[in-house]
C-alpha cells in the first residue's frame, strides 16, 4: 500500500494550527514513502512503533495492516493524549498508544517493529539495551525498521545537528536532553550482534536531512 501522506495529515485537521504545522512538516521532509515499501503486511498480531510521537507512522500501520494490533509508545504525554484523541475521534480500533520511555517500556511478542528518529535521544548503552529488548520479542524473520541520521555528508548532519537542537534543547518541542549518534557500520555490527541480518538505505536523495534505514530482519 502506498503512503498517502494526504490521507494520513487529514486525520489532524482539527488540531491546533501549531500541531498541524508540526505534521506538516513532518511529512515535507520526512520520506515516509520509501520507508513503506519495508513494511510487510501482516495479518494477525502486534505491531510496535517506538517513539510514535504525534502518531503519525501508527496511524499509516494501522492503515496498511488492518488486521494486526499496532502499540505506538513515546515518552510524551501530551503527543500520545493527542494521538489518543485522533485514534478515538475517528474510530481507529487498532492502535493503542502509551506514555513510556524505550527503555523502561514493556511489550510482548511482536511481528513488526519500529524505531524511527528515536535513538540518538538515548545514550549509546540505552540504545543497545533497546535493541536487545526489541530483539527478545521479535518472532524469527520478523522486520525491525532502524531509522537513523547519517553521519555523512557532513554539511547534511550539521544541519540535522542544529534543527534538533533548536527542537530539543531552545524550543524544547522534543522529549530528551543530549544527542547520541553513531557512525554507520558501529550501528550495522551493533544490530547484527543482536541477532538481525541488515541492509541498509540511503533515504535522503532529494532531502536536506540524512536520513538512513537499516531494515534488520530476526534470524532463528
Ligand atoms: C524526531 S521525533 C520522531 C517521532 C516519530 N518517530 C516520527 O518519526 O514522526 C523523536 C521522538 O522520540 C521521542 N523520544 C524521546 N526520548 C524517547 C525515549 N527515551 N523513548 C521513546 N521515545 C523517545 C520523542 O518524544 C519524540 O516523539
Amino acid at each position: 500500500m502506498a503512503f498517502n501522506k494526504q490521507e494520513i495529515l487529514e486525520l489532524y485537521r482539527n488540531e491546533p494550527w501549531r500541531t498541524r504545522m508540526h505534521v506538516m512538516g513532518r511529512m515535507r521532509l520526512f520520506p515516509f514513502e520509501h520507508l513503506v515499501e519495508h513494511v510487510p503486511e501482516i495479518s494477525h498480531g502486534a505491531m510496535l512503533d517506538l517513539g510514535c510521537g504525534h502518531g503519525l507512522w501508527p496511524f499509516f500501520l494501522s492503515k496498511h495492516c488492518p488486521d494486526a494490533h499496532i502499540y505506538g509508545i513515546d515518552p510524551d504525554d501530551s503527543k500520545i493524549r493527542l494521538a489518543e484523541e485522533i485514534r478515538q475521534s475517528n474510530g481507529i480500533e487498532n492502535i493503542t498508544f502509551m506514555t513510556e520511555k524505550a527503555e523502561v517500556a514493556d511489550f510482548s511478542e511482536c511481528s513488526f517493529a519500529s524505531i524511527i528518529d528515536v535513538l540518538y535521544l538515548m545514550t549509546f548503552d540505552q540504545q543497545e539495551a533497546v535493541l536487545r529488548h526489541l530483539s527478545e520479542k521479535l518472532d524469527s524473520g520478523a522486520t525491525l525498521l532502524v531509522k537513523v541520521m547519517s553521519q555523512t555528508p557532513r554539511w547534511k548532519f550539521l544541519w540535522n545537528w542544529f534543527e534538533e537542537w533548536l527542537a530539543v534543547r531552545a524550543m524544547k518541542i522534543t522529549f530528551g536532553q543530549r544527542f547520541y549518534f553513531r557512525p554507520e557500520q558501529e550501528w550495522v555490527t551493533l544490530i547484527e550482534s543482536l541477532g538481525f541480518r541488515v541492509t541498509k538505505y540511503r533515504l535522503d536523495q532529494g532531502y536536506l536531512h540524512p536520513h538512513l534505514l537499516f531494515v534488520a530482519i530476526k534470524q532463528d
